[in-house]
């Protein structure tokens, strides 16, 4: 009997979509009682991290943090909303884009503090780079967003390093 090969599968943007919450606590702030910066990053890196290991159901490891603005300070006891979205597919790679939004609940306001584009790989078992189901975006913005990262990939593959 012929062997067939595995068909190639696909996924939405929406299907590896991770939000997650978190009180702001003192432990996690600076002398001026702001969220300190290496924590937001941590935070940006599980929900990219989770979102990746959501689309190609692998290990991934971070391998670029492409960008990172911060825009707004985030004070002790705000509430900070992270969400993970995958706006680009590679063979193996996998580019995720990560907002962050803080909450003051006692007058009602929120504000985007943060966005932020990471880069992880799915891993086998022994740790190597592996295949990822391909991205199928689905709005004009997801697939705006597919091709210029696409563009971004093919330009870095040309000036390694960069
Ligand atoms: C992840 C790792 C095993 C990949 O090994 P590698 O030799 O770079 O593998 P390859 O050259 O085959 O590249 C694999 C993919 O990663 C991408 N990649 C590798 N380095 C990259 C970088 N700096 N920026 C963006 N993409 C990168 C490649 O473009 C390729 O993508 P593609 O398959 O979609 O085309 C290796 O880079 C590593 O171990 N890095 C350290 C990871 C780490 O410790 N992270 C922090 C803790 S999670």
């Amino acid at each position: 009997m012929k062997e067939e090969k595995n068909p190639i599968e696909y996924r939405t943007p929406d299907e590896s979509v991770v939000i997650k919450t978190e009180l702001i606590l003192p432990a996690m702030a600076n002398l001026r009682n702001n969220l300190q910066g290496g924590q937001m990053m941590h935070f940006m890196d599980i929900a990219g991290a989770l979102t990746c290991r959501r689309h190609s159901g692998c290990e991934v490891a971070t391998v670029r943090v492409d960008s990172i603005e911060f825009q707004y300070p985030v004070k002790v006891g705000e509430i900070v909303t992270i969400t993970s979205k995958l706006v680009w597919v590679g063979r193996t790679s996998m580019k995720v884009k990560i907002r962050a939004v803080s909450e003051d609940h006692k007058i009602r306001t929120c504000k985007l503090t943060n966005v932020a584009y990471f880069t992880y790989v799915a891993l086998d078992e022994e740790g190597h780079p592996v295949e990822v189901p391909r991205l199928l975006p689905q709005t004009e913005e997801e697939k705006a967003d597919f091709e210029r990262e696409q563009r971004e990939y093919e330009k870095r593959r040309q000036a390694p390093g960069v």
